[in-house]
């Protein structure tokens, strides 16, 4: 059953290649202009943070605003850093539910483009405008909840790095409940907010205090919405408050963050609770300085059959990469474990708290007892951007100038019946699509 799951795997990776591969087939024109080939491209992929107001430090909506960044954006499109997403095109899994990635050709024609001297070309040729998805609108649909900061906290114009719990409003939860889609984020002062993560607190019946994760808000996440049989449960009288870590940006800014749930019914159980937890944590770091590729390695265990679903590094500012991969129990092919790499992060950017969400047809179906094998490498050099001082050696610690190592993961857990059946399925679906090329 394990050779079969890996090599399952395996054609389903390399399905994912060829298909993004073949998905590149517009031809990028001879003479792009902006009206015609570029502004779509723009509205697309980069106007939602560059605009008025939001969190990009210019504006690209209009061909004037535009042209001086020609250069920049040239470059910042070929190295792949922008729009943000970091996750390795050539380890694992490749299909995500939110890729907002340009493909090869879409970026030969922003080249081209700059290179030919960023022509406006016919003005009649634009694009209408683009019409927004603003922050004060939530992504997950209409919230049944929506709570608050009890109290707004200014973030002054000049002050160090500031993290705290800060307590929201109260859920007024009377009965358990299955959360089918969930959102947090800043609703003032956005350029403020590093990270605003809501974290859930309630007391058990033996008086014990239960703290876990909710959801977690970082530049460009905009919550999450369960898959139509799966929710997460969140038991009555839970509290509910979120650790910020709020940093001044030159004005005083007012900051405000609100926390949506959307619940499912009262009475109904979801099929499947999904999870999301830390995984592989290493706390045991020793980072010297001026000194890169330092590696760190945590360890974890699914104790069900599960299927994941989504893979968040945490990292730092030293953050430099991060890979998860799986090991599979060793019991069936004659004691030695088969392992995966399923997600690597090789361009960890500190700035982009990113959760890359599995396609439904790559979510890793994995085995009782597989290992979450987290391994993380750190840059303490000057030649990473992010690190405030590279002559300092780094430890395990909150604040951003100490360093962390875990992923975020998700995914539910499985009977061993729908294990084997989810198997099943994706191993006759993998056959059709080989059988149909
Ligand atoms: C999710 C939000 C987001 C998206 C989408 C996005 N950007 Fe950015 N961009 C930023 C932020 C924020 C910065 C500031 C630097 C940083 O934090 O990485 C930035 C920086 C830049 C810079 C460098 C500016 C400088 O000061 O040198 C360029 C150029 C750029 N973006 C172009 C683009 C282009 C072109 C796209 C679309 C193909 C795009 N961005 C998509 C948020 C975004």
């Amino acid at each position: 059953m394990f050779e079969r799951f890996c090599g399952l795997v395996a054609a389903f990776v390399l399905f994912g290649t060829i298909g993004a591969v073949e998905a590149q087939t517009i031809s990028v024109p001879a003479q792009p202009t902006f009206a015609k080939d570029v502004a779509p491209i723009l509205q697309k992929s980069c106007q939602n943070c560059h605009r008025p107001g939001n969190i990009a430090p210019m504006s690209l909506l209009r061909y004037q605003d535009v042209r001086p960044w020609a250069r920049a954006i040239k470059q910042q499109t070929t190295l792949r850093n922008m729009p943000p997403w970091y996750i390795s095109r050539t380890v694992g899994i490749q299909r995500f539910k939110n890729d907002p990635s340009l493909s090869d050709d879409e970026i030969a024609l922003i080249s081209r483009w700059v290179d030919n001297g960023a022509p406006m070309g016919d003005e009649r040729d634009m694009p209408p405008p683009r019409k927004f998805d603003d922050n004060d609108r939530w992504h997950i649909g209409d919230p049944d909840v929506v709570v608050k900061l009890k109290q707004e906290v200014l973030v002054k114009a000049k002050a160090p790095d500031y993290w705290a719990d800060l307590d929201l409003e109260d859920l007024g939860l009377k009965t358990d409940r299955y959360i089918q889609a969930i959102e947090v984020k800043p609703i003032k002062g956005v350029k403020a907010v590093h990270h605003a993560v809501a974290q859930s607190r309630f007391e058990d019946e033996q008086g014990n205090l239960q703290q876990g994760l909710l959801e977690e808000y970082a530049v460009g996440k905009f919550g999450d919405i369960y898959a139509s049989d799966t929710g997460r449960l969140i038991k009555a009288g839970t509290q509910a408050y979120v650790n910020v870590h709020l940093h001044a940006n030159g004005e005083d800014t007012p900051v405000q963050i609100a926390l949506g749930i959307k619940y499912y019914p009262e009475g109904f159980v979801p099929k499947h609770i999904e999870n999301v937890q830390h995984v592989g944590d290493n706390e045991d770091l020793d980072i010297p300085p001026n000194t890169k590729n330092v590696r760190a390695d945590g360890y974890s265990v699914l104790l069900q059959p599960a299927r994941i679903t989504a893979f968040q590094p945490h990292l730092h500012n030293r953050g430099q990469a991060q890979c998860l991969e799986l090991i599979y129990p060793p019991q069936v092919s004659g004691g030695r474990a088969p392992k995966e790499t399923v997600s690597c992060v090789d361009r960890y950017h500190f700035n982009w708290h990113i959760v890359y969400l599995y396609s439904e047809d790559e979510q890793p179906i994995v085995p009782a007892g597989t290992v979450l094998h987290v391994t993380s490498w750190f840059d303490n050099t000057a030649g990473n951007k992010y690190n405030p001082d590279p002559t300092n050696p780094i430890a395990f610690g909150q604040r951003s100038i100490d360093d962390m190592s875990f992923s975020w993961l998700s995914w539910y857990n499985l009977s061993d019946d729908e294990y084997k059946q989810m198997l099943a399925e994706r191993q006759d679906k993998s056959k059709r699509l080989s059988a149909s090329r």
